[in-house]
Protein backbone atom coordinates (compact mmCIF):
# COMPACT_ATOMS: atom_id res chain seq x y z
CA UNK A 1 0.00 0.00 0.00
CA UNK A 2 1.35 3.38 -1.00
CA UNK A 3 1.63 5.77 1.74
CA UNK A 4 -1.38 7.74 1.26
CA UNK A 5 -3.94 4.66 0.87
CA UNK A 6 -1.99 3.55 4.11
CA UNK A 7 -3.17 7.19 5.86
CA UNK A 8 -6.70 6.73 3.92
CA UNK A 9 -7.40 3.17 5.80
CA UNK A 10 -6.65 5.25 9.03
CA UNK A 11 -9.48 7.61 8.35
CA UNK A 12 -12.64 5.45 9.46
CA UNK A 13 -11.02 5.04 12.64
CA UNK A 14 -11.22 8.82 13.81
CA UNK A 15 -14.88 9.42 14.74
CA UNK A 16 -16.87 12.63 15.72
CA UNK A 17 -18.16 13.98 19.38
CA UNK A 18 -20.92 16.04 19.95
CA UNK A 19 -19.35 18.53 22.93
CA UNK A 20 -22.34 20.91 23.42
CA UNK A 21 -25.62 21.73 21.63
CA UNK A 22 -27.63 24.61 21.21
CA UNK A 23 -30.60 25.91 20.54
CA UNK A 24 -32.70 29.33 19.32
CA UNK A 25 -36.50 29.97 18.39
CA UNK A 26 -38.25 32.99 17.59
CA UNK A 27 -38.93 35.15 20.51
CA UNK A 28 -42.25 36.01 19.37
CA UNK A 29 -43.61 32.07 20.46
CA UNK A 30 -45.50 29.44 19.12
CA UNK A 31 -48.09 30.00 16.08
CA UNK A 32 -50.55 27.66 16.51
CA UNK A 33 -52.49 25.42 13.55
CA UNK A 34 -56.14 27.83 14.39
CA UNK A 35 -53.74 30.88 13.16
CA UNK A 36 -52.75 29.13 9.76
CA UNK A 37 -56.87 28.57 9.44
CA UNK A 38 -57.12 32.43 9.41
CA UNK A 39 -54.47 32.94 6.54
CA UNK A 40 -55.40 30.30 4.03
CA UNK A 41 -58.25 27.60 3.79
CA UNK A 42 -56.95 25.15 5.87
CA UNK A 43 -57.76 23.35 9.39
CA UNK A 44 -55.98 22.10 12.27
CA UNK A 45 -57.50 18.83 11.91
CA UNK A 46 -56.10 18.80 8.27
CA UNK A 47 -52.55 19.87 9.27
CA UNK A 48 -52.36 17.41 12.27
CA UNK A 49 -53.67 14.37 10.65
CA UNK A 50 -51.72 15.10 7.39
CA UNK A 51 -48.46 16.07 9.34
CA UNK A 52 -48.78 16.22 12.50
CA UNK A 53 -47.71 19.71 12.87
CA UNK A 54 -49.78 21.69 16.15
CA UNK A 55 -47.87 24.62 16.02
CA UNK A 56 -44.31 26.50 14.49
CA UNK A 57 -42.71 29.84 15.15
CA UNK A 58 -42.06 33.05 12.71
CA UNK A 59 -39.65 35.20 13.61
CA UNK A 60 -41.31 38.38 12.35
CA UNK A 61 -38.79 41.05 13.06
CA UNK A 62 -36.06 38.87 14.15
CA UNK A 63 -33.17 37.80 12.20
CA UNK A 64 -31.64 34.45 10.94
CA UNK A 65 -28.11 35.68 12.53
CA UNK A 66 -29.98 36.39 15.70
CA UNK A 67 -31.13 33.29 16.42
CA UNK A 68 -27.41 31.68 15.04
CA UNK A 69 -25.99 33.67 17.64
CA UNK A 70 -28.08 32.33 20.45
CA UNK A 71 -27.82 28.87 19.48
CA UNK A 72 -24.21 28.72 19.01
CA UNK A 73 -23.45 30.78 22.09
CA UNK A 74 -25.80 27.98 23.81
CA UNK A 75 -23.52 25.07 22.18
CA UNK A 76 -20.70 26.88 23.26
CA UNK A 77 -21.65 27.41 27.05
CA UNK A 78 -22.57 23.42 26.96
CA UNK A 79 -19.65 22.25 25.53
CA UNK A 80 -17.19 23.96 27.67
CA UNK A 81 -15.35 25.41 24.50
CA UNK A 82 -13.82 28.82 24.26
CA UNK A 83 -15.01 30.99 21.04
CA UNK A 84 -10.91 31.52 20.78
CA UNK A 85 -10.36 27.31 20.62
CA UNK A 86 -12.87 26.91 17.08
CA UNK A 87 -11.30 26.21 14.07
CA UNK A 88 -14.24 25.93 11.55
CA UNK A 89 -17.59 27.31 11.47
CA UNK A 90 -19.84 25.99 8.96
CA UNK A 91 -23.78 27.29 8.55
CA UNK A 92 -26.36 25.21 6.93
CA UNK A 93 -29.17 27.88 5.80
CA UNK A 94 -31.31 28.01 2.89
CA UNK A 95 -32.38 31.39 4.19
CA UNK A 96 -29.30 33.57 4.99
CA UNK A 97 -30.50 37.45 5.96
CA UNK A 98 -28.13 38.61 3.07
CA UNK A 99 -26.72 36.63 -0.22
CA UNK A 100 -23.03 38.04 0.92
CA UNK A 101 -21.66 37.99 3.85
CA UNK A 102 -22.00 34.35 5.17
CA UNK A 103 -24.13 34.04 8.41
CA UNK A 104 -20.74 31.92 9.23
CA UNK A 105 -18.45 35.38 8.82
CA UNK A 106 -21.01 37.53 10.95
CA UNK A 107 -20.77 34.66 13.62
CA UNK A 108 -17.22 34.71 13.97
CA UNK A 109 -17.49 38.58 14.56
CA UNK A 110 -20.59 38.81 17.55
CA UNK A 111 -19.02 35.92 18.63
CA UNK A 112 -15.17 36.38 18.82
CA UNK A 113 -14.25 33.07 17.07
CA UNK A 114 -10.60 33.15 15.56
CA UNK A 115 -9.90 35.42 12.76
CA UNK A 116 -7.56 32.80 10.84
CA UNK A 117 -10.23 30.05 10.88
CA UNK A 118 -12.24 28.50 8.16
CA UNK A 119 -16.21 30.08 8.04
CA UNK A 120 -18.36 29.46 5.22
CA UNK A 121 -21.85 28.71 5.01
CA UNK A 122 -23.75 26.20 2.34
CA UNK A 123 -26.76 25.00 0.95
CA UNK A 124 -27.56 21.39 1.23
CA UNK A 125 -31.54 22.18 2.33
CA UNK A 126 -33.32 20.23 4.89
CA UNK A 127 -29.77 17.74 4.97
CA UNK A 128 -27.56 20.77 5.59
CA UNK A 129 -26.43 20.12 9.52
CA UNK A 130 -25.29 16.75 8.45
CA UNK A 131 -23.50 17.58 5.47
CA UNK A 132 -22.36 19.91 7.89
CA UNK A 133 -20.86 17.54 10.69
CA UNK A 134 -19.35 15.27 7.68
CA UNK A 135 -17.61 18.76 6.02
CA UNK A 136 -16.36 19.38 9.95
CA UNK A 137 -14.74 16.31 10.63
CA UNK A 138 -12.89 16.68 7.44
CA UNK A 139 -11.91 20.00 7.84
CA UNK A 140 -11.10 19.24 11.88
CA UNK A 141 -7.89 16.82 10.50
CA UNK A 142 -6.30 19.91 9.25
CA UNK A 143 -7.24 22.51 11.89
CA UNK A 144 -4.30 24.65 13.71
CA UNK A 145 -3.22 23.69 16.64
CA UNK A 146 -5.19 24.47 19.64
CA UNK A 147 -8.57 25.02 17.15
CA UNK A 148 -9.25 21.57 17.32
CA UNK A 149 -13.34 22.26 17.71
CA UNK A 150 -15.69 23.01 14.85
CA UNK A 151 -19.08 24.88 15.51
CA UNK A 152 -21.52 23.32 12.68
CA UNK A 153 -25.10 25.11 12.74
CA UNK A 154 -28.73 24.56 10.98
CA UNK A 155 -30.05 28.20 10.46
CA UNK A 156 -33.61 29.01 8.87
CA UNK A 157 -36.01 31.30 8.76
CA UNK A 158 -38.24 29.78 5.96
CA UNK A 159 -41.09 32.03 6.77
CA UNK A 160 -38.93 34.90 4.75
CA UNK A 161 -39.31 32.70 1.79
CA UNK A 162 -42.84 31.06 2.32
CA UNK A 163 -45.73 32.20 -0.20
CA UNK A 164 -48.82 32.93 2.87
CA UNK A 165 -51.47 32.51 0.47
CA UNK A 166 -50.50 28.66 -0.67
CA UNK A 167 -51.62 26.01 1.90
CA UNK A 168 -49.51 23.79 0.37
CA UNK A 169 -46.74 25.42 1.57
CA UNK A 170 -46.95 27.81 4.34
CA UNK A 171 -48.85 25.62 7.22
CA UNK A 172 -45.78 23.39 7.07
CA UNK A 173 -42.22 24.83 8.00
CA UNK A 174 -41.58 26.71 10.66
CA UNK A 175 -38.03 28.98 11.70
CA UNK A 176 -35.00 27.81 14.16
CA UNK A 177 -31.82 27.41 15.14
CA UNK A 178 -29.67 24.79 16.71
CA UNK A 179 -26.12 24.59 16.43
CA UNK A 180 -23.23 21.57 17.74
CA UNK A 181 -19.75 22.25 19.36
CA UNK A 182 -18.10 18.99 18.11
CA UNK A 183 -14.27 17.22 18.10
CA UNK A 184 -12.77 14.40 16.63
CA UNK A 185 -12.51 11.66 18.76
CA UNK A 186 -11.30 7.50 18.29
CA UNK A 187 -13.72 6.80 21.36
CA UNK A 188 -17.13 8.13 19.23
CA UNK A 189 -17.41 6.02 16.51
CA UNK A 190 -19.09 7.99 13.86
CA UNK A 191 -20.02 6.44 10.11
CA UNK A 192 -22.09 8.72 7.20
CA UNK A 193 -23.45 8.77 3.58
CA UNK A 194 -24.14 11.92 1.90
CA UNK A 195 -25.92 12.11 -1.32
CA UNK A 196 -27.50 13.89 -4.24
CA UNK A 197 -29.31 13.87 -7.51
CA UNK A 198 -31.39 15.87 -9.37
CA UNK A 199 -34.33 14.37 -11.27
CA UNK A 200 -36.66 17.18 -11.38
CA UNK A 201 -35.57 20.79 -9.94
CA UNK A 202 -38.82 21.92 -9.18
CA UNK A 203 -40.01 19.31 -7.09
CA UNK A 204 -39.02 21.23 -4.09
CA UNK A 205 -37.19 24.67 -4.54
CA UNK A 206 -36.79 28.56 -3.47
CA UNK A 207 -36.72 30.92 -6.01
CA UNK A 208 -33.71 33.15 -6.32
CA UNK A 209 -32.31 35.95 -8.79
CA UNK A 210 -32.95 34.39 -12.46
CA UNK A 211 -36.17 33.38 -11.20
CA UNK A 212 -36.61 37.63 -10.98
CA UNK A 213 -35.18 38.29 -13.69
CA UNK A 214 -37.62 36.09 -15.94
CA UNK A 215 -40.25 38.24 -14.04
CA UNK A 216 -41.39 35.65 -11.38
CA UNK A 217 -41.00 36.32 -7.83
CA UNK A 218 -37.62 35.72 -5.92
CA UNK A 219 -37.87 34.02 -2.79
CA UNK A 220 -40.44 31.77 -2.51
CA UNK A 221 -40.88 28.10 -1.60
CA UNK A 222 -42.30 25.87 -4.18
CA UNK A 223 -43.27 22.11 -3.51
CA UNK A 224 -45.01 19.27 -5.22
CA UNK A 225 -45.27 17.81 -1.89
CA UNK A 226 -46.44 14.07 -2.87
CA UNK A 227 -43.45 13.45 -5.00
CA UNK A 228 -41.25 14.81 -2.06
CA UNK A 229 -43.10 12.61 0.09
CA UNK A 230 -42.64 9.42 -1.92
CA UNK A 231 -39.03 9.98 -2.51
CA UNK A 232 -38.33 10.70 1.43
CA UNK A 233 -40.04 7.21 2.38
CA UNK A 234 -37.66 5.64 -0.35
CA UNK A 235 -34.11 7.30 0.64
CA UNK A 236 -34.34 7.46 4.50
CA UNK A 237 -34.04 3.45 4.93
CA UNK A 238 -31.95 3.26 1.94
CA UNK A 239 -30.04 5.58 3.54
CA UNK A 240 -29.99 4.35 7.34
CA UNK A 241 -29.31 0.77 5.58
CA UNK A 242 -26.27 1.92 4.04
CA UNK A 243 -24.76 3.79 7.21
CA UNK A 244 -25.34 0.51 9.48
CA UNK A 245 -23.82 -1.35 6.91
CA UNK A 246 -20.76 0.74 7.01
CA UNK A 247 -20.61 0.33 10.92
CA UNK A 248 -21.08 -3.40 10.80
CA UNK A 249 -24.45 -2.89 12.88
CA UNK A 250 -27.85 -3.97 12.96
CA UNK A 251 -30.95 -1.75 13.45
CA UNK A 252 -31.77 -3.58 16.45
CA UNK A 253 -28.05 -2.20 17.87
CA UNK A 254 -29.31 1.74 17.50
CA UNK A 255 -30.69 3.15 20.48
CA UNK A 256 -32.58 6.46 18.61
CA UNK A 257 -33.03 7.48 15.47
CA UNK A 258 -33.61 11.25 14.01
CA UNK A 259 -35.43 11.93 11.26
CA UNK A 260 -35.52 15.16 9.27
CA UNK A 261 -38.90 16.61 11.13
CA UNK A 262 -41.07 17.56 7.82
CA UNK A 263 -44.27 15.12 8.45
CA UNK A 264 -44.62 11.93 11.16
CA UNK A 265 -46.42 10.22 8.61
CA UNK A 266 -42.95 10.08 6.33
CA UNK A 267 -41.90 8.88 9.56
CA UNK A 268 -44.49 6.17 10.56
CA UNK A 269 -44.05 4.87 6.77
CA UNK A 270 -40.27 4.37 7.34
CA UNK A 271 -40.92 2.53 10.80
CA UNK A 272 -43.17 0.01 9.02
CA UNK A 273 -41.00 -0.52 6.00
CA UNK A 274 -37.99 -1.31 8.29
CA UNK A 275 -39.88 -3.09 10.68
CA UNK A 276 -38.71 -0.67 13.56
CA UNK A 277 -40.12 0.00 16.60
CA UNK A 278 -41.18 3.32 16.69
CA UNK A 279 -40.37 4.38 20.13
CA UNK A 280 -36.52 4.20 18.67
CA UNK A 281 -37.32 7.06 16.69
CA UNK A 282 -37.63 10.74 18.25
CA UNK A 283 -40.45 12.95 16.93
CA UNK A 284 -40.26 16.56 18.18
CA UNK A 285 -42.39 17.92 14.85
CA UNK A 286 -45.60 18.67 16.40
CA UNK A 287 -43.77 21.65 17.84
CA UNK A 288 -41.87 23.06 15.26
CA UNK A 289 -42.93 21.96 11.87
CA UNK A 290 -40.44 21.49 9.06
CA UNK A 291 -37.10 23.63 10.17
CA UNK A 292 -35.10 22.79 7.20
CA UNK A 293 -31.46 22.37 8.67
CA UNK A 294 -32.73 23.41 12.27
CA UNK A 295 -34.93 20.29 11.94
CA UNK A 296 -32.11 17.17 13.00
CA UNK A 297 -29.68 19.74 15.51
CA UNK A 298 -33.31 20.95 17.29
CA UNK A 299 -33.96 17.59 17.76
CA UNK A 300 -30.45 16.42 18.99
CA UNK A 301 -30.87 19.45 21.70
CA UNK A 302 -34.38 18.67 22.95
CA UNK A 303 -33.38 14.77 23.50
CA UNK A 304 -30.57 16.43 25.13
CA UNK A 305 -32.59 18.50 27.23
CA UNK A 306 -35.24 15.40 28.03
CA UNK A 307 -32.22 13.90 29.44
CA UNK A 308 -32.58 11.03 26.29
CA UNK A 309 -29.22 11.23 25.49
CA UNK A 310 -26.99 9.05 27.47
CA UNK A 311 -22.87 7.94 27.25
CA UNK A 312 -22.43 5.63 24.71
CA UNK A 313 -25.72 5.38 22.81
CA UNK A 314 -26.00 5.18 19.38
CA UNK A 315 -28.21 7.53 17.22
CA UNK A 316 -28.56 7.78 13.96
CA UNK A 317 -29.98 10.82 12.33
CA UNK A 318 -30.65 10.92 8.65
CA UNK A 319 -32.24 13.89 6.41
CA UNK A 320 -33.40 14.88 2.80
CA UNK A 321 -34.09 17.99 1.14
CA UNK A 322 -34.27 20.26 -1.72
CA UNK A 323 -32.03 18.84 -4.59
CA UNK A 324 -32.40 16.27 -3.63
CA UNK A 325 -29.71 15.79 -1.25
CA UNK A 326 -29.86 13.05 1.76
CA UNK A 327 -27.30 12.14 4.23
CA UNK A 328 -27.06 10.37 7.37
CA UNK A 329 -24.99 9.60 10.19
CA UNK A 330 -24.52 7.76 13.17
CA UNK A 331 -23.24 9.18 16.05
CA UNK A 332 -22.05 7.28 19.13
CA UNK A 333 -22.74 9.63 22.73
O1 LIG B 1 -38.06 19.47 4.02
C1 LIG B 1 -38.77 19.52 2.82
C2 LIG B 1 -39.32 18.21 2.60
N1 LIG B 1 -40.74 18.29 2.38
C3 LIG B 1 -41.50 17.25 2.75
O2 LIG B 1 -41.03 16.31 3.32
C4 LIG B 1 -42.94 17.26 2.36
C5 LIG B 1 -43.36 15.87 1.91
N2 LIG B 1 -44.76 15.85 1.59
C6 LIG B 1 -45.72 15.90 2.54
O3 LIG B 1 -45.42 15.95 3.71
C7 LIG B 1 -47.14 15.80 2.11
O4 LIG B 1 -47.21 15.46 0.75
C8 LIG B 1 -47.92 17.14 2.34
C9 LIG B 1 -48.12 17.36 3.83
C10 LIG B 1 -47.16 18.31 1.75
C11 LIG B 1 -49.29 17.07 1.68
O5 LIG B 1 -50.01 15.97 2.19
P1 LIG B 1 -50.74 14.96 1.18
O6 LIG B 1 -51.44 13.98 1.98
O7 LIG B 1 -49.69 14.46 0.22
O8 LIG B 1 -51.78 15.91 0.48
P2 LIG B 1 -51.95 16.22 -1.07
O9 LIG B 1 -50.86 17.10 -1.56
O10 LIG B 1 -52.21 14.94 -1.78
O11 LIG B 1 -53.29 17.04 -1.05
C12 LIG B 1 -54.54 16.44 -0.67
C13 LIG B 1 -55.59 17.51 -0.60
C14 LIG B 1 -55.63 18.39 -1.85
O12 LIG B 1 -56.97 18.73 -2.10
P3 LIG B 1 -57.80 17.95 -3.24
O13 LIG B 1 -57.04 18.21 -4.50
O14 LIG B 1 -57.79 16.51 -2.83
O15 LIG B 1 -59.12 18.60 -3.16
C15 LIG B 1 -54.90 19.63 -1.41
O16 LIG B 1 -55.29 20.78 -2.12
O17 LIG B 1 -55.31 18.38 0.49
C16 LIG B 1 -55.32 19.73 0.03
N3 LIG B 1 -54.43 20.51 0.85
C17 LIG B 1 -54.84 21.10 1.98
N4 LIG B 1 -56.04 21.13 2.59
C18 LIG B 1 -56.12 21.81 3.75
C19 LIG B 1 -53.12 20.77 0.67
N5 LIG B 1 -52.67 21.53 1.67
C20 LIG B 1 -53.72 21.75 2.50
C21 LIG B 1 -53.87 22.45 3.69
N6 LIG B 1 -55.08 22.45 4.29
N7 LIG B 1 -52.86 23.12 4.28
Amino acid sequence: MDKLSTLRAEWPQIGLKILGLGHALPAAGPVPNSYMETLVDTSDEWICSRTGIRERYFCGRQTNIELAEQAAAEALARSGVKAEQIGVCLVATFTPDRMSPSMACMLQQRLGLPEDSLMFDFNAACAGFLYGLQTARQCLLAAEPGRSYALVLGSETPSRVLDFTDRNTCVLFGDAAAAAVVELSVDNPYWAVCGSKTDNENMLYCSGLADQQQGKPGGVVHMQGQDVFRFAVDIIPHSIEQVLAKAGLELADIDHVVCHQANNRIISHVVKKMHAAPEQFFINLQHYGNTSSASIPLALNDMWEQGLLLPGQRVICVGFGAGFTWAACLLTW
